[in-house]
């Protein structure tokens, strides 16, 4: 420092003490991702997602007994208090999902102040229930909000996901039949967004945990963190990125022109990540299943055909390739939610559900510690050494 002025902070790194956690295992320039040993494209394939959320929160893979016993209690658990529903009332039609989600979340905590005691486990245990079966229909209820249409009530004949759909896409007038291939498309995307390490997200639940702050709030926190463009909601900012390169006529190469000028600090939304440095292992999977969906349900949308191109010209362009720049989780996710009916600001609510298992597993990770201390991240001070307070300093 003394020598170039230079701090460890100017080459980006910030010495904060790393997490130990044996729930997920990323390997970034092998394009590496498993969770709990799993890798995800056999779960991607051959699980579901309640398995994996099982297999995140509790360690291992559940017996058929086990997997019955934990979906019926979630289940079992999808009603909301008839109270909570004001919460809606009091925002308006145009209100943001995620603000929402992050809003009623923390407001469940003050239904169950008799249940907690973060070092209560029953209190962890029903409360990791009642988020994994209320999130959802939360997320619902705030997209029904904004579409004007009547809350519909849970259908616990359903499974998770078709619950999930109906509580969205149907309503009173008329009878709502799942499609199988949204139901499958949705429960293989949930997966893949399940958990991921020590993002920024999952990093704020566990620094909230932290504090013994009860799992509602550590939650609520996680999602305001995951709403930004830079994190979850780049889902949503995708889906603008498409939408404006086809309103514009520029076409993708002036877009990409704009991007390496970094114009008005225009990024390549869906593209480049902390950790990958090489291709998200979720996106190769979401790309398949953007295919796969299309396909099924007859949906010729040219935002994919612009998705498609775009990505051509990064990953042959010399500036993104330096870079080490690829198509990350977010980047064709959202051309799958829009083909099966949800509204853009929908996206990120669907990225959080699916995140959910994995802020409760790394919560519970962490309070389950006997060693854990309150999260405490280090800084590097570059600001002014010790000068004195002028005598006498007076103002007119
Ligand atoms: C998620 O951490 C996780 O695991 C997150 C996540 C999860 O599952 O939880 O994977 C989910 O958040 C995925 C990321 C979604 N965000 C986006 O798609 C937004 C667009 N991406 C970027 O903003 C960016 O890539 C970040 C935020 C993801 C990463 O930022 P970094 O770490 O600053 O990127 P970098 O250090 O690799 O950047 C190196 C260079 C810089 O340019 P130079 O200063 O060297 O000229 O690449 C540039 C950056 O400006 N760059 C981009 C870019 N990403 C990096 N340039 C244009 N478009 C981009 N998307």
């Amino acid at each position: 420092t003394k020598q170039t002025g230079l701090t460890a902070l100017d080459y980006g790194f910030v010495n904060t003490a790393s997490t130990r956690s044996e729930i997920t295992y990323i390997d970034g320039d092998e394009g590496i991702l498993r969770y709990r040993g799993y890798p995800i494209e056999q779960l991607a394939k051959g699980s579901t997602f309640l398995e994996v959320a099982y297999l995140l929160i509790y360690g291992e893979l559940p017996t058929e007994e086990e997997y019955l016993a934990f979906e019926n209690r979630i289940t079992r658990h999808t009603l909301l208090h008839e109270d909570i529903k004001h919460l809606f009332d009091a925002l308006p039609f145009s209100a943001h999902p995620m603000s929402v989600l992050s809003s009623a979340v923390a407001a469940l905590a003050t239904y169950y102040e008799d249940s907690l005691d973060v070092h209560d486990p029953e209190a962890v245990e029903i409360n990791t229930i009642r988020l994994l079966a209320k999130l959802p229909v939360i997320a619902a209820y705030a997209h029904k909000k904004s579409v004007g249409q009547a809350f519909l009530y849970p259908d616990n004949s359903l499974s998770f996901v078709d619950n999930f759909l109906k509580l969205n896409f149907g309503n009173f007038a008329e009878p709502y039949e799942v499609d199988p291939v949204l139901s499958r498309a949705l429960d293989r995307l949930l997966i893949l967004h399940a958990d991921h390490e020590q993002n920024a997200s999952t990093s704020t639940v566990r620094l909230v945990g932290s504090t013994d702050a009860n799992l509602y709030a550590s939650i609520s926190a996680g999602i305001s963190a995951l709403y930004g463009p830079l994190h979850g909601g780049a889902n949503e900012a995708v889906l603008n990125m498409l939408a404006q390169i086809r309103d514009s006529g520029e076409g993708v190469q002036r877009f990409v022109q704009k991007v390496k000028n970094k114009e008005d600090g225009v990024k390549l939304m869906g593209f480049g990540h902390r950790v990958y440095k090489s291709y998200d292992p979720r996106a190769k999977l979401v790309k398949e299943s953007a295919d796969e969906v299309l396909a099924a349900l007859g949906v010729d949308d040219p935002l994919l055909e612009i998705a498609v191109e775009l990505e051509q010209a990064a990953l042959n362009d010399e500036y993104f390739q330096a870079r080490r720049l690829y198509p990350n989780v977010d980047f064709y996710t959202g051309i799958i939610y829009k083909a099966m009916g949800f509204p853009t600001r929908m996206f990120t609510p669907l990225f959080a559900i699916g995140r959910l298992p994995g802020w409760i597993a790394q919560w519970r990770e962490q309070n389950a510690d006997p060693k854990s201390k309150i999260g405490r991240p280090q800084q590097l001070y570059t600001g002014a050494t010790e000068r004195e307070y002028p005598n006498g300093r007076e103002f007119s």
